[in-house]
């Protein structure tokens, strides 16, 4: 996915701890992770917008592009061609559930290795496609690599990370998805320039970088040593966290590894007890949230922004530089999200972020609705600019609320018994409205045409709303607190709160502390 990503690390033990060179290896490793999962994500619309590649694979939809007469919304209207891009997403979701065997039966790092060679060879697929068939199984396979990568990269990372930098490097995992984005939205707007009609090759083949990088990476890296003892390698783990905290010192460290593996372990349906009452806060926001996140609609300027602004009249050079600026400003205002969020809190963000998302949709669909008809392609210079403005107004609130807090506030809310599940449910929801967004937005665009941002706008407020009266604030609360300080205070949450319930949970906060928080799959989930 997505992407997301990673523990929280609040209210954890410190233990001594270096910045040791492994643990470098381990961030340039969650940064091709990272960047080749926004690559996949930014490539596709670039391609899709390029008439050799239309000429290709989809004649139809290319044809369509060159009629005068045919409505602008409606030119891009095929679900093959959406197919190109939602598959991705699809294949994703069904691999994460082998992924979550893998993590927990083989590791994290020949998880990581199995994702690097699905990458490689359906890069290998893009690039060289013949037909559509080819095109797609190149789409499925890199969907199977962002299933293992994004269960396999971020597990990793919790574990291997010095607990002091485990906060920063959750936000910091999104961040390289919106560089991976960023650069493909460069890469297709060097590549259509080529002539010859193989630019979106290139565009599809480059991918093959971070592939190769995550896959060299998992060759040499170690595994992590919560995976070690877990596997039973009790020697070998204690050596590795030696290596990796730079210490002779681990100890501590380790007795807490070897009893989170134990609690871990001795928690039998994570899954069912994650639909008991008293964990449905937590499991109705997280849900929520990933829902919410994919109606804010920006997955259809991230998959979409060269079709999109191609519909409204924009040459082929205009809506691959367009796409571009708003792919720059995804990444800045990202990095606002990673110093603001534990300083003016989550809710502040998410809602700041309703306003201004509402409102550019709206003047959005205004300015579409008045100035560009069915039949022609009059949105002026002066509109045009103005709608560019107005989707990176969009754009920038998103990244610094919707984008990385969507991922965030699950992982640092799930009690640990509920974690690995509530985490696994998580990614899921997100991956499959993320596919539903991927094949229907389009259409979506064709029936509702400049309405389709009213839509969305509509879904801005009604999560705005929910933020504003269903979502605890939970900036600098240790994980461990809360039940007390967040839940049990909330006006409706706290109804769903029973205090013999949460006696079990205390007894084993310090596996919680070390076994951490993660996105996707927990090794530990007995599926
Ligand atoms: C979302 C992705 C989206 C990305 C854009 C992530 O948080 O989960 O679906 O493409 O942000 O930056």
């Amino acid at each position: 996915m997505a992407g997301g990503f990673g523990p929280t690390g609040g209210g954890a033990t410190e233990f001594e701890a270096k910045i040791t060179p492994i643990v470098i290896i381990s961030c340039i490793m969650a940064a091709t992770g990272g960047l080749m999962f926004g690559y996949d994500v930014g490539v596709s619309g670039g391609v899709t917008s390029m008439p050799d590649f239309l000429k290709k694979f989809f004649p139809v939809v290319y044809e369509n592009t060159l009629k005068e007469e045919d409505s602008n919304y409606c030119k891009y209207d095929n679900q093959n061609l959406q197919l190109f891009t939602s598959s991705l997403y699809l294949a994703g979701l069904t691999a994460t559930f082998f992924a979550s065997y893998t993590t927990r039966k083989l590791g994290r790092r020949i998880t990581m290795l199995i994702a690097g060679v699905f990458f490689l060879i359906g890069t290998a697929f893009n690039a060289a496609a013949q037909d559509l068939a080819m095109l797609i199984v190149g789409r499925i396979l890199l969907g199977c690599g962002v299933g293992f990568a994004n269960q396999a990269v971020p597990v990793f990372l919790s574990e291997i990370a010095p607990t002091r930098i485990r906060g920063g490097l959750n936000i910091l995992f999104q961040l390289n998805v919106t560089i991976g984005i960023l650069f493909a939205n460069l890469v297709n707007y060097g590549t259509n320039k080529i002539k010859g009609g193989w630019g979106w090759r290139l565009s599809l083949g480059l991918a093959g970088i971070p592939a190769l990088l995550l896959t060299v990476g998992a060759l040499f890296v170690v595994d992590t040593p919560n995976s070690l003892i877990e596997r039973g390698h009790l020697d070998e783990g204690k050596a590795v966290l030696k290596r990796i905290r730079g210490t002779d010192n681990v100890e501590p460290e380790y007795l807490e590894l070897v009893e989170a593996s134990r609690v871990a372990k001795a928690v039998k349906h994570p899954f069912r007890n994650l639909l008991q009452r008293k964990n449905r806060p937590q499991l109705i926001i997280a849900v929520a949230l990933q829902i919410f996140q994919q109606f804010t609609g920006i997955n259809a300027i991230m998959f979409y922004a060269p079709v999109l602004f191609n519909t409204l009249g924009f040459g082929g050079d205009a809506s691959l530089y367009s796409s571009v600026i708003t792919g720059a400003v995804n990444v800045l205002s990202t990095i606002v999200s990673i110093y603001s969020v534990d300083k003016v809190g989550r809710r502040m963000l998410l809602l700041e972020a309703g306003v201004q998302m509402f409102f550019s949709q709206v003047v959005i669909a205004i300015i579409l609705g008045i100035k560009v008809k069915d039949h022609s392609d009059n949105l002026g210079k002066g509109f045009a600019v103005l709608v560019v403005v107005l989707v990176c107004t969009f754009v920038s609130s998103f990244a610094w609320s919707w984008g990385p807090l969507g991922w965030l506030i699950p992982s640092e809310t799930f009690p640990l018994e509920t974690r690995s599940a509530g985490q696994s449910v998580t990614v899921c929801v997100n991956l499959v409205f993320t596919f539903v967004i991927a094949q229907a937005f389009l259409s979506m665009l064709c029936h509702f045409k400049f309405g389709i941002f009213l839509f969305f706008s509509g879904w801005v407020f009604i999560m705005s709303v929910f933020v504003l009266f269903l979502l605890p604030e939970t900036k600098n609360i240790p994980i461990e607190e809360m039940t007390e300080r967040v839940w049990k205070r909330h006006w409706l949450w706290k109804r769903f709160m029973d205090d013999d319930d949460y006696d079990n949970v205390a007894a084993v906060t310090n596996g919680e502390k070390k076994n951490g928080v993660h996105n996707g799959f927990d090794p530990s989930s007995q599926l």
